[in-house]
């Protein structure tokens, strides 16, 4: 069963009642000094690598990874090594089903026994990773036994020993880096990887397995283990002081059990490396004063943040981690964060990151550095009273990292008009990017796609947008399987509307989408589908540039269609669709590439039988071209 994830905002009236006491401002410690030189920067969790991978971990313990060690030197000194702490997330936190018996989607990486780990540092030079693996059986005879996703990366890698890989990381300057190159990537020892099959059997979705059985085809190929490096450029000058708070109204929770943050009336809380945990049953509204959340690197906080507006700007930032690991599958606010009663609990399940755009004050958040780790539901959300509100919400995200995504509804960012997304990874088991405003920039993103959803998302509700840029985004696993045709599925799709993906009359020919652009993507190995359209709004100027799917999976081409319809009105009036032949105001497919096949209507190989795989309308022929 898909759940689609529906409509981003709504209205909804908050009822504020807040206890403010004046609080006292704990400041402590750090528990674990860096261990560094200025140009590199590592943490360390003490006593957590004795964690095992099926069982949740105790409050005050992290998760450490049983499968990977790393060290980090910089190239300039390179005898001197720095360990760098490794995570690791298993799928539903080792916790199991807590509260329900039903799907929540975890259900193959949980039996595939597949882990997350990460690790992240932050440098000011180039520096080697060391990487080796624990686990006896992941030996190498060489380097070309391991594998650096994106694979475009061309990072020199060199063999240590049988165990071991070094891998030579060239520094980014920071600043924004609005023209970095990727410094997120992934480790795979080819003794980790494991084929997913769809079995053809089952439903009529078929069923993922490890193994084919008797009429089994190959879906994709990824590590069981997964290591991602998170290698972040040192924040310094007027990047460290936007990033990291100095001074200012400052609270300091103590480490360990979080409580009573409503009643917090600072400006800045500041997690301080440590471990920090709320239960499963914390979930806090802020107080209105609290507009800047920093999570400093080596600070671990099991819980989740709801912000409540009012203020102009907004920041989480930070290297530290933010974990959903202790809530159960979608926690219910209505249902004292137990697992949700109802099949919807959009208005009411808790996000890790939860904002309100209040009336007249255009909040302008910073997000930056965090890793995300484990969602129960949605990551993120932005709520208002009207549209006009929350298109007053913009954001500038970077370095940000979501991993450890098992469940389903676990989406990457809904992109707020004005909005700049990059340099940021998203591990996701639902809609990655949804880019439902106007004018957003999204690049140089690397996605690790899991079982639903698509990795772009324009529909499911008609949308009046303009001007979205999509460019630089490194697909490097996409374990879709779906055997029948899901209309929320592909690397891009509009979905048909939520409130009823079957009917064709749902348009709204009176709103329009335009000037969408997609370039420079990838998609790493096997792939399912490109690009499906339901389309409910009128649409010009779609453009998809270079994209570049490495293959398709072993999947009948029925089941890899992609599908372009333009859908009617209530009143049985079709939305318009751009003429792109010959005007290119319509769906343009520019250097659309399959295995290495340049797929155009002019070589005659896009159709749904050949390697393009497309099936669009027919009465749409002059409405888009491949070229
Ligand atoms: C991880 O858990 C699985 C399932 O219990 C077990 O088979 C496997 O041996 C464990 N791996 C390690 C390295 O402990
Ligand atoms: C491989 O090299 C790493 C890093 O230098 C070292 O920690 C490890 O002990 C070595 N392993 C073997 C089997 O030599
Ligand atoms: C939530 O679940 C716990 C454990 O099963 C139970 O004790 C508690 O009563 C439940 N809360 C609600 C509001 O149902
Ligand atoms: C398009 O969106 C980008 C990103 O938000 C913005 O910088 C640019 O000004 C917009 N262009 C127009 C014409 O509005
Ligand atoms: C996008 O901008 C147009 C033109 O200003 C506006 O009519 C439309 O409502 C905006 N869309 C959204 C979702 O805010
Ligand atoms: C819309 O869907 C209905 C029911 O499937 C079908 O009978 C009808 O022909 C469709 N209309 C158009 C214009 O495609
Ligand atoms: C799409 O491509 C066409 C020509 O191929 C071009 O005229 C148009 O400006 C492009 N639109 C966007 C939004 O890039």
């Amino acid at each position: 069963m898909l759940r689609p994830n529906i409509i981003p905002y709504f209205t909804l009236t908050i009822a504020i009642a807040l206890v403010c006491h004046g609080s006292t401002l704990h400041r402590r410690m750090s528990l674990l000094e860096p261990r560094s030189s200025p140009n590199i920067y590592v943490w360390n969790h003490d006593g957590a690598a004795e964690y095992q991978n099926t069982s949740a971990v105790a409050d005050t313990k992290v998760r450490g990874s049983i499968f990977y060690s790393t060290a980090i030197a910089l190239n300039s000194a390179p005898d001197v090594f720095y360990a760098s702490f490794v995570y690791m997330s298993v799928p539903r936190g080792g916790k199991g089903k807590v509260g329900y018996t039903t799907d929540d989607g975890a259900e193959y990486a949980s039996s595939a026994e597949m882990s997350m780990s990460w690790s992240t540092f932050l440098y000011g030079e180039d520096a080697w990773v060391y990487v080796s693996t624990m686990d006896p059986s992941d030996t190498i005879s060489s380097a070309d036994d391991v594998t650096i996703r994106p694979t475009t990366l061309g990072f020199t890698m060199q063999m240590v020993n049988s165990t071991t890989i070094a891998i030579l990381v060239p520094y980014q300057a920071a600043g924004y880096r609005s023209e970095c190159v990727s410094d997120i990537f992934s480790i795979e020892f080819n003794t980790q990887l494991i084929t997913t099959y769809n079995t053809l059997s089952g439903s009529i979705s078929g069923t993922p397995s490890t193994t084919p059985g008797s009429n089994g085809v190959p879906i994709h190929v990824e590590p069981r283990n997964a290591l991602l490096i998170f290698a972040e450029a040192i924040p310094t000058g007027n990047l460290a002081t936007d990033l990291v708070p100095s001074s200012g109204d400052i609270y300091y929770p103590l480490t360990g059990f979080v409580t009573g943050l409503e009643n917090i009336d600072h400006q800045i809380i500041y997690f301080q490396p440590g471990v920090y945990f709320m239960g499963s049953n914390y979930a806090p509204t802020l107080s209105t004063t609290v507009q800047w959340i920093y999570l400093a690197p080596g600070a671990y906080v099991k819980g989740s943040f709801k912000l409540q507006g009012g203020a102009s700007w907004l920041k989480i930032t930070g290297f530290g981690v933010l974990s959903g690991e202790q809530y159960t599958y979608m926690p219910d606010r209505s249902n004292g964060l137990n697992h949700t009663l109802s099949g919807n609990c959009d208005t009411t399940c808790v996000r890790m990151l939860q904002f309100f755009a209040s009336s007249g004050t255009s909040p302008y958040l910073e997000l930056n550095g965090i890793t995300l780790m484990e969602p129960p539901f949605n990551s993120f959300v932005v709520y208002a009273n009207s549209d006009s509100d929350l298109s007053q919400f913009s954001m500038s995200v970077s370095s940000y990292h979501q991993v450890g995504a098992w469940y389903w509804q676990t989406d990457g960012l809904e992109i707020y008009a004005n909005s700049v997304v990059q340099n940021s990874f998203f591990h996701s088991n639902d809609d990655v990017l949804k880019l439902y405003h106007n004018d957003t920039s999204s690049s140089s993103i690397v996605i690790w796609k899991s079982e639903n959803g698509p990795v772009f998302q324009f529909g499911w509700a008609p949308r009046n947008i303009a001007n979205i840029t999509v460019n630089d985004i490194d697909i490097i696993h996409n374990r879709i399987w779906w055997e029948d045709l899901k209309v929320n599925t592909c690397l891009i799709n509009q979905a048909p509307s939520a409130a009823d993906t079957l009917s064709n009359n749902t348009a709204d020919t009176s709103q329009t989408i335009q000037d969408l652009t997609f370039s420079n993507i990838r998609s790493e190995g096997m792939n399912m589908c490109f690009i499906r359209i339901w389309a409910l709004s009128n649409l010009y100027n779609i453009n998809v540039s270079d994209m570049w799917i490495e293959s398709w999976n072993g999947m009948p081409y029925s089941s890899q269609q992609s599908v372009f319809h333009a859908l009617y009105n209530s009143a049985g009036i079709q939305v318009i669709i751009g003429v792109e032949v010959p005007n290119g105001e319509g769906l343009g497919l520019a250097n659309y590439q399959v295995s290495g096949t340049s797929i155009t209507k002019a070589a005659d190989d896009w159709q749904d039988t050949a390697m393009g795989r497309l099936n669009f309308d027919e009465n749409l022929w002059d409405n888009w071209n491949a070229f």
